[in-house]
């Protein structure tokens, strides 16, 4: 469906690169041509996808950087300008999270997540823009929400999580019309479940739990990768020049499943359905 030089010419500012979906991301983008600048805490990850990058013939280059430190962020966006020239579109993609009871959480648990995800998104974001606003040239930011903030709807055990996340949605909705006039987008995915290393660890407490949520996923499947590092495509591409301020979700259905009053009744098998139905009093 993508020309393979989609994305040429664009560099692209990603944080969290290193791993999970966003390493998958960034290994798709530099496919479909694009420049990546890759950023995180961790050194080690990030030169790995570098290195895949660069064998699979795509530019990329990275720094280590916490996006809860302005002067580090602005740093590391000048660091990537350097290295690729305009940066042209920005992915929030970096976050924080765990599952713990909110009653339990000290300050600092919420300010360790809160921080990350919304208050790092506001550095970036912010980095990004003014230079392309001074520059007078426009850009792409995506932010990387989730389902429990989309749909408004928030999520226990995810508190800090679900208000940071809101919040980018919040900033999603609000850049995208402050900022229409510079010609820079904002929008935003929401995923639902994409196996990671770094969600899994922290949000699947047990293999009976993941087998719970696979049998109550509508499609009975978790994401694959791939269907999210297109649909991230798609939207930072010149071919969705007019979507600005969306969010799209991207979860097979699974939020809604959760949120319609009678879904519960796909437990009842075909059989029974036959015999309820014979049941049912006729006129
Ligand atoms: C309660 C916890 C906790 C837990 C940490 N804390 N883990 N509290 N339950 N499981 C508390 C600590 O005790 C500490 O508070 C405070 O949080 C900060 O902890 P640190 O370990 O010092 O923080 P830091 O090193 O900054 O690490 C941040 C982190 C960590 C968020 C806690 O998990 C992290 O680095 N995460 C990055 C990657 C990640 O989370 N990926 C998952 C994204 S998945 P005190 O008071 O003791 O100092 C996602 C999608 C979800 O977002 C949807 C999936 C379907
Ligand atoms: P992940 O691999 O743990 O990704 C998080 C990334 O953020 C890591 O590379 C981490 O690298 C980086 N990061 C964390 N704190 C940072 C900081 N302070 N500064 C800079 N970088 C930081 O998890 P993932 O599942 O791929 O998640 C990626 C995104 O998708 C997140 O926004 C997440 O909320 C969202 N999401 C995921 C799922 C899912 O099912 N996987 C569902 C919904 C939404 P360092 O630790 O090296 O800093």
């Amino acid at each position: 469906m993508f020309q393979p030089d989609l994305l040429k010419g664009r560099a692209i500012f990603l944080t969290g690169g290193g791993t999970g979906l966003g390493r998958s991301m960034a290994l798709h983008f530099a496919k479909l041509g694009a420049r990546l600048f890759l950023i995180g805490r961790r050194e080690e990850p990030l030169k790995k996808t570098c290195e895949e990058i660069h064998r699979d013939g795509g530019a990329a280059a990275y720094t280590a950087c916490d996006v809860r430190d302005y002067d580090a962020v602005e740093t590391a966006m000048t660091t990537a300008e350097n290295h690729w020239g305009e940066i042209d579109t920005l992915v929030n993609n970096a976050a924080g999270n765990f599952m713990a009871r909110t009653e339990t959480l000290s300050p600092n648990a919420f300010q360790a997540v809160v921080s990350i995800v919304l208050n790092g998104t506001f550095h970036c974001t912010q980095a990004f823009a003014r230079r392309r606003i001074a520059k007078k040239l426009g850009g792409n930011v995506l932010n990387i929400s989730t389902t429990y903030a989309a749909a408004n709807c928030g999520s226990g055990y995810v508190v800090p999580s679900a208000c940071a996340k809101a919040g980018v949605l919040a900033m999603t909705a609000s850049l995208a019309v402050e900022w229409a006039k510079y010609h820079i987008r904002v929008n935003a995915i929401a995923p639902g479940p994409f196996p990671t290393e770094g969600a899994w660890s922290r949000l699947m407490p047990s293999q009976q739990f993941e087998e719970y949520a696979l049998n109550k996923h509508p499609m009975k499947r978790f994401g694959k990768h791939d269907e999210l590092t297109n649909l991230a495509a798609f939207l930072i591409s010149d071919m969705a020049e007019y979507i600005n301020g969306e969010c799209v979700v991207i979860d097979g259905g699974q939020w809604l499943r959760g949120a319609g009053e009678f879904n519960d009744l796909a437990m009842i098998p075909d059989a029974a359905w036959e015999q309820l139905e014979a049941a049912r009093p006729k006129k």
